[in-house]
């Protein structure tokens, strides 16, 4: 006879998100390593030639003459290693002109699309790096209560984030400005706006304070909240949650830019539809009938997770180029398993050591990575030189 299983209570359910937390809180030092807290890799001379352009003898001309970090030599003197720091420093001294320019307001992208796992959190996260591995300076902000996007930095939502830390406070009223939220990483240039599963709240905030005054605009608290970040920042970059929440409609009016990764599969390409479609009629009801106005430098869908050997992906890409047409950026993330292996559990292309990073599958990764900062770097460059009105 099979005997009836028990009921599960609340209480019950209360109990097993206790054994849960106190678990993942454990196992922290297994998710992040080393150490339990992530850092930087270090990068040789050779990677160094390759992130600023320069060739051998122009690193050593610029070693001798001492005006830029010299690194330090291993013990044989054969090796030159630098920090990430410190590569930064020759970037943002070779690039210059690549950089923001005086005058421009930082970019503010958003990574969307109300499908789950479709690689947002990874997309933000890689393109972060990548960036700032072009000299900029990053602040992303994780719109999404389940903090995936904090916890690829070595934080844990909950036990290490208060939600008093996190965009909450502006939804709510009791800041109005992105300053207080905003960490320092351990990442050189990418500072981080953490999230909590309290900001969860802000989808009952946000129509409350709707309703109670209806001249609030409801969808211009970010926009507004991140203001006096854009003077201090090259790139804004937004992680958001896999719904189009109100935290979602926030992330993306606050947005010049929007990038929608997108796997060449039949159920994501359908729901990519939904997303537009909700995402019009908002912000036709919102924005439009009440006579404002809002554009966006660009939109990107990125193919990502895309499997050569999936033959039905071949004319689901062909559906999305179809569909999409000039908005799909002429490059495919693959799907790689060592974009995930990097760094222990949690990490990217960019948080491997070079070292390890010699296999073909990670050199796809990484070189589909590149390209695809290339190509947002690119759209951000002409989006300053058209603030400028050059
Ligand atoms: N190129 C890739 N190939 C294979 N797996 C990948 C790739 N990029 C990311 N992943 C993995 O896919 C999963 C989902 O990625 P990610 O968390 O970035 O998606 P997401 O859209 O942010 O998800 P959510 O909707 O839950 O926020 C993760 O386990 C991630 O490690
Ligand atoms: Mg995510």
């Amino acid at each position: 006879m099979v005997t009836a299983a028990k009921p599960i209570t609340l209480d019950a359910i209360g109990e097993q998100a206790d054994r849960v937390k106190s678990v993942v809180a454990q196992v922290r030092g297994a998710m992040l390593a080393p150490n339990s807290r992530k850092k930087a890799p270090t990068y040789n001379t050779s990677q160094l030639m390759a992130l600023t352009g320069l060739d051998k003898s122009q690193v050593d001309y610029r070693i001798r003459k001492g005006d830029l970090p010299t690194g330090r030599l291993n013990s044989t003197g054969s090796r030159r290693e630098f920090t990430q720091p410190e590569v930064r420093h020759w970037i943002r001294d070779i690039r210059r002109d690549e950089l923001r320019p005086e005058g421009a307001e930082a970019i503010t992208i958003a990574v969307g699309n109300f499908k789950g796992g479709v690689t947002k959190t990874t997309t933000a996260l890689t393109l972060a790096q990548g960036l700032s591995l072009r000299g900029h300076r990053v602040l992303v902000i994780d719109c999404d209560p389940q903090g995936s996007l904090t916890t690829l930095f070595g934080l844990l939502p909950d036990s290490e984030v208060n939600v008093d830390d996190t965009v909450l406070p502006l939804f709510s009223g009791a800041q109005s400005e992105i300053g207080y939220a905003i960490r320092p990483t351990y990442w050189d240039g990418i500072d981080l706006v953490a999230a909590a599963s309290l900001l969860f709240s802000a989808e009952f905030v946000l129509p409350a304070k709707q309703s109670k005054d209806p001249k609030f605009e409801f969808w211009n608290v970010l926009n507004y909240g991140i203001d006096p970040a854009r003077l201090d920042y090259d790139v804004i970059l937004i992680d958001t949650p896999p719904a189009l929440s109100y935290t979602t409609i926030n992330a993306l009016m606050a947005s010049d830019g929007i990038i929608m990764p997108l796997p060449p599969n039949a159920l994501d390409f359908a729901s990519s539809a939904q997303f537009w479609d909700l995402f019009s009629d908002l912000t036709t009801q919102l924005v439009a009938n009440r006579g404002g106005e809002k554009e966006f430098a660009f939109i990107d869908i990125l193919l990502s997770k895309v499997d050569t050997n999936d033959g039905a992906s071949t004319y689901v890409r062909e559906w999305i180029s179809a569909a999409y047409t000039d908005k799909v950026l002429p490059v495919e993330i693959p799907k790689a398993a060592a974009v995930s292996t990097s760094s222990a559990e949690f990490g990217t292309v960019y948080d491997s050591s070079p070292a390890n990073a010699s296999t073909r599958t990670f050199k796809r990764a990484y070189e589909a990575y590149e390209r695809f900062v290339e190509l947002i770097e690119d759209q951000t460059q002409a989006f300053w030189r058209r603030q400028l009105g050059a």
